[in-house]
């Protein structure tokens, strides 16, 4: 029996079921047809099927499913007729006035606040859905409780505790933002060592990345060697209208291999990075260009120094090790005069499995359109942006030590609007 065979035996019941309950005045024949679409869709990735266990399967089949009934929803007229009945099962708290894509998110958010409860202990449950859902008085949820109120009191506020604990790390909104994949969620918690999802959370992976570069400096030029493609620099330069009075920056330079490329045909070059061992390695470099300037900062946070000085700036491999690559490079953007270049390096979004826990690998990579999105999101013009088999990154394959996985180089090249 093949993957898709099994999961279609083994969900079909679970997926017919909840496409019925979201279009529940629709003809059996049409549920029968969204269903079908639903496994369809998810066995063109067949590949991922096995990574996930039983509970994310079928999340994931619903969550297509649910995109699909939108779908269908948008494009039959019956949407606005039925819409009164077919929401007329939801709890009114979470329900606003709006358009309808917001009442669909409300059924949603609605789904996802129960699945979160269900994951507390029972008698938080209990505690959050007498007092927060049914407004049931403390008196009254603590008689029913079989307890005193000063007990429930407690509970409550213990449960309200739990309850926050599991949005922050299950929806903080920024990951919402970023459509983390399971894989990078495991990222999160498993090689950056953080257990739960805070506010905090950029500053964290940025100082554990650069607590990992501090410790790399010895091997990074040889891994650097091995791992990229010949020619890079030149590519990377070739991009931009580099000349001899731009002033450059290199944000994320580690050992500066583009920055002493550069050096020469500019007249200044500020080495950015929040490595403290990088910047000392360029400290050196600056021996044969008097014109580097090394500069410790955090790309994410700290480039006010910079703010509209730079006429053409450089990133190359930073983004991915950054929790908020949309940030950064709106920081960036802010280094730069009015009409300054920004030229973009990284990697095309791969599934295979080449990151490095040890490397703090972020990201596995990112795809045209999100790059675009973030770019123009800071007010850049896209002049240039693709994927370039030719400049492909050689990475060792997690599963096989003996297997070489190449991801192919994302570029940009981007102009800030006046
Ligand atoms: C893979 S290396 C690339 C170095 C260099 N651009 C090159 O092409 O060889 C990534 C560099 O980005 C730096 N980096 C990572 N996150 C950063 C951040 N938030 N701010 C500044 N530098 C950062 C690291 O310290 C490291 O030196």
């Amino acid at each position: 029996m093949s993957k898709c065979e099994r999961l279609y035996n083994d969900y079909y019941g679970d997926v017919f079921n909840f496409v019925q309950s979201r279009l529940r005045h629709t003809q059996e024949g049409i549920v029968s047809d969204i269903v079908q679409e639903t496994f369809a869709r998810v066995c063109e990735h067949e590949e991922l099927i096995e990574q996930f266990d039983r509970e994310k399967t079928k999340a994931w089949l619903l969550k297509v499913a649910h995109h699909i009934c939108i779908d269908y929803w948008r494009k039959s007229r019956k949407f606005e007729e039925d819409l009164i009945s077919d929401f007329d099962a939801l709890s009114k708290e979470f329900m606003y006035d709006g358009e309808i894509e917001e009442q669909l998110h409300s059924q949603l958010l609605k789904d996802l606040i129960l699945e979160l409860l269900s994951s507390l202990k029972i008698e938080h449950q209990q505690a959050i859905y007498l007092y927060d859902l049914q407004h049931s008085s403390y008196k009254e949820c603590a008689r029913k409780m079989d307890m005193t109120e000063v007990a429930f009191t407690s509970l409550l506020k213990r449960a309200r505790k739990a309850f926050k604990t599991k949005v922050l790390e299950a929806y903080d909104s920024r990951l919402m933002k970023m459509e983390l994949s399971d894989y990078e969620r495991r990222t999160i918690r498993k090689w950056f060592d953080i257990l739960n999802v805070t506010h905090n959370l950029d500053e964290l992976v940025s100082l554990k990345t650069s607590e990992f570069f501090n410790g790399f400096i010895e091997k990074y030029d040889s891994f650097r060697n091995e791992t990229y493609p010949h020619g890079l620099n030149n590519f990377l330069i070739s991009l931009a209208s580099v000349h001899k009075k731009s002033i450059v920056a290199d944000f994320g330079c580690g050992t500066g291999s583009l920055t002493m490329k550069l050096a020469p045909l500019v007249q200044k070059i500020y080495a950015v990075d929040h490595s403290k061992e990088m910047i000392h390695t360029i400290q050196s470099l600056k021996k044969r260009h008097k014109n580097i300037e090394p500069a410790l900062l955090d790309v994410t946070k700290g480039l006010s120094d910079l703010g509209g000085k730079v006429d053409i700036g450089f990133s190359c491999m930073l983004l991915h090790h950054i929790f908020d690559p949309e940030t950064a490079i709106a920081e960036m953007a802010n280094a730069l005069a009015p009409g300054g270049q920004l030229v973009i390096a990284d990697l095309i979004h791969t599934i295979e499995d080449w990151r490095n826990k040890e490397s703090h690998d972020f990201w596995s990579g990112f795809k045209i359109e999100q790059l675009k999105g973030w770019l123009e999101n800071a007010n850049l013009k896209v002049l240039q942006i693709g994927e370039q088999q030719q400049y492909a990154f050689r990475f060792t394959d997690k599963k096989d030590a003996n297997k070489k996985i190449e991801v192919p180089l994302l570029f940009a090249h981007s102009v800030k609007m006046g």
